[in-house]
C-alpha cells in the first residue's frame, strides 16, 4: 500500500471515527495558534483512548506528556463524574495551552497538569504516597519509555491499565533498538504484563498503540 493510500484511510478513520467536534477542533487550533508541535494524537486515537478509558472504568488516571491536552480531553471524556487526570509536562508552554483548552473543554477540575521532567514528578508523587492509578498513558519523550515503564508499574493497581503511543518501528530497516524497542521488549517480556499493540494510522505512515494489563508480581 502506498503513501497515499494510507493517507486516504487516516483521514477516513479520523472523519468515520474519531469524529471531532468543535471543543477538539478548537484545541487543535489553539495547540497550531500557539505554535505547539503538530505531535498529539490523531482523532481515531484520542476515540480510541475515550473508549478505553470508560471500558476499564477507570478513575484515576496517570498521563505521561500533556502537550496541548488534546489526549488528555480524550481521556478525561471517558471517565465518570467524579474521575479525575493527573498528566505530566516537562515544558511551561505546552502546560499553559493545554491549561487553556482542558478550561474550555469543562475539564479544568478533572485534569491537573503538573510542570517538570515527568521523572521527578513521578518520584515527587511517591514520595508524598500518592494513591495508586487505575490507568497510565505514557506519551513523552521516547528516549524514556522503559524508565516509565518502570516508575509507572508500581503507580498503577493490580488489574488497572498501562497504554503506550507510538509502540511501532518506523522503518523495518533498521534496528528497533531505541527507547520505545527497548519499552516494547520489556513491557511483552514483563511477568506482571500482558500486552497487544494496536496498529494506528498517522499521517506519515503507520503507528500502534500498546494496551497492556497489570495482572501484578
Ligand atoms: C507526543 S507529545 C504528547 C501528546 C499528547 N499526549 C496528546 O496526544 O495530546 C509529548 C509531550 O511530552 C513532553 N515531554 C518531553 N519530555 C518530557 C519529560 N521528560 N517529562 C514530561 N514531559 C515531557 C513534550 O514537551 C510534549 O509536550
Amino acid at each position: 500500500m502506498d503513501q497515499k493510500q494510507l493517507a486516504r484511510i487516516d483521514r477516513y478513520l479520523d472523519e468515520q471515527f474519531g469524529r471531532e467536534d468543535d471543543v477538539l477542533r478548537e484545541t487543535r487550533a489553539e495547540m497550531s495558534r500557539a505554535k505547539l508541535p503538530s505531535i498529539a494524537v490523531s482523532a481515531a486515537e484520542g476515540r480510541a483512548l475515550q473508549v478505553l478509558t470508560a471500558l476499564s472504568g477507570a478513575k484515576r488516571v496517570l498521563e505521561l506528556g500533556t502537550l496541548g491536552g488534546y489526549s488528555a480531553t480524550c481521556i478525561a471524556r471517558g471517565l465518570p463524574h467524579d474521575g479525575i487526570i493527573i498528566s505530566l509536562e516537562l515544558d511551561e508552554h505546552h502546560a499553559a495551552t493545554a491549561r487553556k483548552n482542558l478550561e474550555r473543554a469543562g475539564f479544568a477540575s478533572k485534569v491537573e497538569v503538573r510542570v517538570g521532567a515527568a521523572l521527578d514528578s513521578i518520584a515527587a508523587m511517591k514520595a508524598a504516597g500518592e494513591p495508586q492509578f487505575d490507568m497510565a498513558f505514557i506519551d513523552a519523550d521516547k528516549d524514556n519509555y522503559p524508565v516509565y515503564l518502570n516508575e509507572v508499574y508500581p503507580l498503577v493497581r493490580n488489574g488497572g491499565v498501562i497504554l503506550a503511543d507510538n509502540t511501532m518501528p518506523r522503518n523495518m530497516e533498521a534496528p528497533f533498538d531505541g527507547g520505545i524497542g527497548r519499552f516494547n521488549v520489556a513491557a511483552t517480556e514483563h511477568p506482571g504484563l500482558i500486552c497487544a499493540n494496536f496498529p494506528m494510522l498517522r499521517d506519515d505512515g503507520i503507528d500502534a498503540l500498546m494496551v497492556c494489563i497489570k495482572v501484578g508480581d
